[in-house]
């Protein structure tokens, strides 16, 4: 919790706050706090397979869907040892920076692929070809839609290419914002796992952001089941805590949370969409609950002043330069971003 009056508009977090059927089911099961959660948990698993339409063996629940990714890394560098094959990481740059940090603290080697110049979409043949040209096992990590640029990227390139790669290339697709994409060429990694089209793919996904629970760390991964047992080998036991599940089940019933929350990020975005429009100032079509667009000057520079301004949004993220990413809050936190913004440009400053 900050104590400070600012606005953040930084972390993607969904400023809605939780569902109120949450808060009540957490408020609820305090007086169990002291047995462990594994009903709970289960019911959770559950009710993600159900919702999949998946079988429960399909599913891992992590503390947040940032531990399922570091245990990804890990498994595949435990391949990699117990097989004696080299292992790396391929990323876009930029992207959610999680898999790379881990990949790097236990010395992975990471190879970073810039996104395209001016479409700033996945490099295809490069991350194909970098792949391609290790001799060992490769985790290939894409957050679909991306973490900054908010854009999808194309359902036949990704499908074509899990369907076709040589079984020593692992796919992790981060779905961490799929619930926000309304485009209806997108695709989930889940479908094709139901498909069986890759025996090497999973797909990460979170509770944080359109369920509103960034705080409770609650996410999971599908994957097939031999897969997830190797993951789930690694997890910490019991790693959803009671209040955590009791919040994401509650969440996962509450459609009309959902819709409100769903429909109060496309307010938002509308409004900013709008303002970047009037000001001229280029954006990428977001599929997500932020937008990262054009400030013109330095975003540094930009960053500072906005802070200076009660608001916090960005942070860089080189090698792409005078864009910013600025979280969609509720609209009428929207409204002071784009008060300030308006005031920038009278200014000179966007
Ligand atoms: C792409 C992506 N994946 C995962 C996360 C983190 O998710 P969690 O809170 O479930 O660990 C974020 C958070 O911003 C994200 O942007």
């Amino acid at each position: 919790m900050h104590t400070d009056n600012l606005l953040r508009l930084d972390a993607n977090e969904n400023s809605l706050g939780m569902a109120e059927s949450a808060r009540q089911a957490v408020v609820d099961t305090l007086d169990n706090s002291f047995r462990y959660p594994d009903a709970q948990r289960a019911k959770l698993i559950g009710k993600i397979a159900l919702a999949n339409a998946v079988t429960e063996d399909h599913v891992l629940l992590g503390n947040g869907s940032i531990e399922s990714i570091r245990m990804v890394v890990q498994m595949l560098y435990q391949k990699g040892l117990k097989t004696g094959q080299p292992f790396q990481l391929v990323a876009p740059t930029p992207t959610f920076a999680c898999a790379e940090l881990y990949a790097d603290s236990l010395g992975i080697p990471v190879v970073s692929v810039p996104l395209m110049p001016d479409s700033c979409d996945l490099d295809f043949d490069e991350l194909q070809s970098i792949a391609n040209a290790f001799d060992g096992i490769s985790l290939l990590y894409i957050c679909n839609p991306n973490n900054p640029t908010g854009i999808i990227t194309s359902t036949a390139k990704l499908r074509n290419w899990v369907t076709n790669a040589p079984n020593n290339h692992y796919f992790l697709l981060d779905e961490a914002y799929s619930g926000y994409v309304t485009d209806p060429s997108f695709e989930s990694g889940i479908e094709w796992i139901k498909q069986g089209i890759s025996d090497n793919l999973i797909v990460a996904r979170t509770f944080s952001k359109l369920f509103a629970l960034a705080a409770m760390r609650v996410g999971y991964v599908i994957t097939n089941p031999q897969m997830a047992s190797e993951i789930g080998a690694l997890m910490s036991v019991d790693n959803t805590n009671l209040s955590a599940a009791v919040a994401a089940i509650a969440t996962l019933d509450d459609n009309a949370f959902l819709a409100l929350s769903l429909h109060t990020t496309n307010q938002s975005r509308q409004m900013v969409e709008t303002t970047l429009d009037e000001l001229g100032l280029r954006y990428l079509p977001s599929q997500t609950n932020f937008i990262f667009h054009e400030v013109k000057g330095d975003v540094k520079v930009y960053i500072e002043r906005m802070h200076e301004h009660g608001i916090v949004v960005g942070r860089e993220f080189p090698p792409i330069q005078s864009f910013s990413r600025v979280t969609l809050g509720t609209p009428d936190e929207m409204t002071v971003f784009i008060e300030t913004l308006r005031l920038f440009r009278e200014k000179g400053w966007v």
